[in-house]
């Protein structure tokens, strides 16, 4: 019989090398081939449709449907499909999107600069940072501390930054002059009998020995996600942000929020940063920003940033530095658009009340035997994955059980991702508690099921 054009037969899938996959895996397994979207809601090529539970990656703010962000990009398209910001060029999207981005950032900021995606986004502070440390005649200051189970992208710099292993073996990173510091999950990595504020206090002391080890003269920044995604969904501690904190103010080191994932209303704030107190030198901002309906990413900078690197630009003639596509106008006209749908049907709230019912809805599972922690916060949440409740012991190889969980949640109509043995929950902000109800039902009867295979 001949092949459907839609069917997976019909297509020949040898020539692409997926990004985040098994490669030899893949020849056999093949693809999920996704082809269409509407609100929360995915649909495969065999005409299965899916609860999107990470809103693709942690990105899709609005759904997979919004003809508002489809008309701003046939606008724009029509009028001016690209124009650069080069050597003081510039188009009405980018001006506009700037001022409000700059309006809507939670601290004082100075300027916004445009890149494609999260990685070039942290790149490109990382240059920023080395550039303002030359033109302060601080040479030295070069060194950048992030932390273990932070992401923060797969550049050459990004991936140096990330603290994942995934991200650094075989492909010799990290580069020199990027330092990791320890990672504020309390649940894996507390002493026994420790509170939260301990831990806490307990990593600032270490980020303080680090800073004193390598000399505060040669730490120039400090990188973190105010919740951490792709390491595991972790939640500070109480008292985290605080601490870490006073210590880089007390050696004059920048603080970069890379609000990638919690920019945008994820943890039922605006930003990330409002929501655990954080003040940023630098933001960096993308996925939410245009509800990755197009690539586009920013980097918010204060005066502290922006007037060394002005004075530094023009002693030596420009600041060198920009991406062809960075700050495109189409992209620029859908992250406006989305930006307004997101403060007009105030989704931030969404994110905190359907968010809380959320968090409600799955500690409910807190009890159930496979179940090791619930955490997380507004609409971003992670369920953790053990064999043996009171050791925290995995099931055979970390990652197994979180893998064996999430196909069979798949099979159950939701899309989650295992980051090992915790499954990530982030739905787009439009999703209601009916809808939540749903996923948690999906996810209760797959943990039953998970629960049979382990015990045989
Ligand atoms: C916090 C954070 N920073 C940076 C990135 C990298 O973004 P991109 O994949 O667009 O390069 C990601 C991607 O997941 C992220 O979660």
């Amino acid at each position: 019989m001949d092949a459907q054009p839609n069917s997976p037969e019909a297509r020949d899938i040898r020539y692409h090398l997926h990004s985040y996959t098994n490669a030899r895996k893949h020849q056999e397994a093949g693809p999920m081939i996704i082809e269409k979207g509407e609100g929360i809601y995915v649909e495969d090529i065999n005409g299965n449709r899916y609860i999107e539970a990470m809103a693709g990656l942690w990105s899709v703010a609005v759904g997979f449907s919004e003809p508002r962000l489809v008309e701003a990009a046939t606008r724009q398209m029509s009028k001016l499909p690209f124009y650069h910001n080069f050597t003081h060029k510039g188009h009405s999207p980018l001006i506009d999107l700037a001022e409000k981005l700059v309006k809507m950032a939670p601290v004082p900021m100075s300027k916004a600069f445009f890149t494609n995606s999260g990685s070039e986004a942290n790149d490109t502070a990382m240059k920023m940072i080395w550039y303002r440390s030359n033109a302060l005649g601080q040479p030295q200051r070069k060194k950048i501390i992030s932390r273990k189970r932070g992401y923060h992208g797969v550049t050459i710099a990004a991936a140096s930054l990330t603290g994942l292993p995934n991200n650094q073996i075989s492909f010799d990173l990290p580069i020199a002059n990027v330092l990791h510091t320890s990672s504020p999950h309390y649940w894996r990595e507390a002493l026994p009998g420790e509170s939260e504020d301990q831990f806490s206090t307990r990593l600032a002391n270490d980020l303080e020995q680090l800073i004193l080890a390598e000399g505060p003269e040669t730490i120039a920044a400090f990188f973190g996600e105010p919740v951490m995604g792709a390491g595991g969904v972790v939640v500070p501690p109480a008292g985290y942000w605080e601490k870490i904190q006073a210590v880089l103010n007390k050696y004059d080191i920048l603080l970069v929020a890379d609000e990638v994932i919690c920019g945008f209303g994820r943890t039922g704030e605006m930003f990330g940063s409002q929501t655990f107190g954080m003040k940023p030198d630098i933001m960096v901002m993308s996925k939410q920003i245009s509800s990755s309906y197009l690539p586009i990413s920013a980097l918010l900078i204060n005066d502290r940033v922006f007037e060394p690197l002005a004075d530094e630009s023009n002693r030596i003639g420009t600041f060198g530095h920009g991406f062809t596509a960075g700050g495109h106008p189409v992209a620029a006209a859908v992250a406006l658009e989305n930006l307004n749908i997101i403060e007009e049907r105030d989704l931030v709230s969404n994110a905190r009340e359907v968010g809380a019912h959320m968090q409600k809805r799955l500690r409910e599972l807190a009890s159930h035997e496979l179940v090791g922690e619930v955490r997380g916060i507004g609409l971003i949440a992670a369920v953790e994955l053990v064999a043996d409740k009171a050791t925290k012991a995995p099931w055979g190889q970390p990652g197994a059980l979180g893998g064996l969980a999430n196909s069979l949640l798949q099979q159950n109509g939701v899309i989650s991702r295992n980051m090992g043995d915790a499954l990530a929950f982030c739905p787009p902000l439009i999703i209601t508690r009916e809808q939540v109800d749903a996923m948690v039902d999906a996810l209760k009867v797959s943990l039953d099921a998970a629960a049979k295979q382990v015990r045989g």
